[in-house]
């Protein structure tokens, strides 16, 4: 896989710090409360796991799988529910945990979803986000990293469903798909 990389852009030293450092601001600020964390896969699945365990207070876990870009490096902007949460979410206070928040249209969309069913907050924490891209604003509350424009994968971020199982986070070489 390491020749389809073009830069590691985090290693896994970097990575680990930057979700302690995450965990450790979601523990302060949800002392007392049991917040309901909920992951939106795959992209997540890794950030999830490391993140959830640095976090020291009562805490539910869930997972949405929402689909909105197929097999290309560019959204559809058409955002699909595949799998909804599980549990009751009024007048819970949720975080959503995400992998990239690159041009904001499935977060914003999910968002506004999840909103309308009475939770009691909301809040974001993305490992990474593409500002350069952004088409819809969307606050968020827990920043990892700001990448640049381009297509970055592993630590959970795939290409074509490759390359999650990579440790770090490198920027995939363009050629590999046919891109820039
Ligand atoms: P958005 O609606 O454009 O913000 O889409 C965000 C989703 O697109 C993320 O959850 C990822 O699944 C995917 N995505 C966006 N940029 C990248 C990237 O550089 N690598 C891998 N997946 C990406
Ligand atoms: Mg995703």
């Amino acid at each position: 896989m390491k020749q389809d990389i073009l830069e590691v852009l985090f290693t896994e030293e970097q990575l680990r710090e930057k979700v302690a450092e995450l965990g450790a601001r979601i523990t302060a600020d949800y002392q007392g409360k049991n917040p309901l964390i909920v992951s939106v896969l795959k992209g997540s699945y890794v950030f999830m796991a490391d993140l959830t365990r640095q976090i020291d207070t009562k805490c539910n876990i869930d997972f949405m799988v929402v689909s909105s870009y197929g097999s290309g490096t560019k959204t559809s902007g058409e955002v699909q529910i595949i799998k909804d949460i599980g549990s009751k979410i009024e007048g819970r206070d949720l975080i959503i945990v995400e992998d990239i928040l690159d041009s904001g249209v499935t977060l914003s969309y999910l968002m506004k979803i999840l909103q309308a069913r009475g939770v009691n907050s909301i809040r974001l924490c993305t490992l990474l986000s593409k500002p350069e891209r952004r088409k819809i604003d969307v606050p968020i509350d827990y920043l990892g990293f700001e990448v640049p424009d381009e297509f970055v994968v592993g630590y959970g971020l795939d290409y074509d469903e490759t390359y999650r199982n990579l440790p770090y986070i490198g920027i995939l070489k363009p050629e590999v798909y046919g891109g820039k």
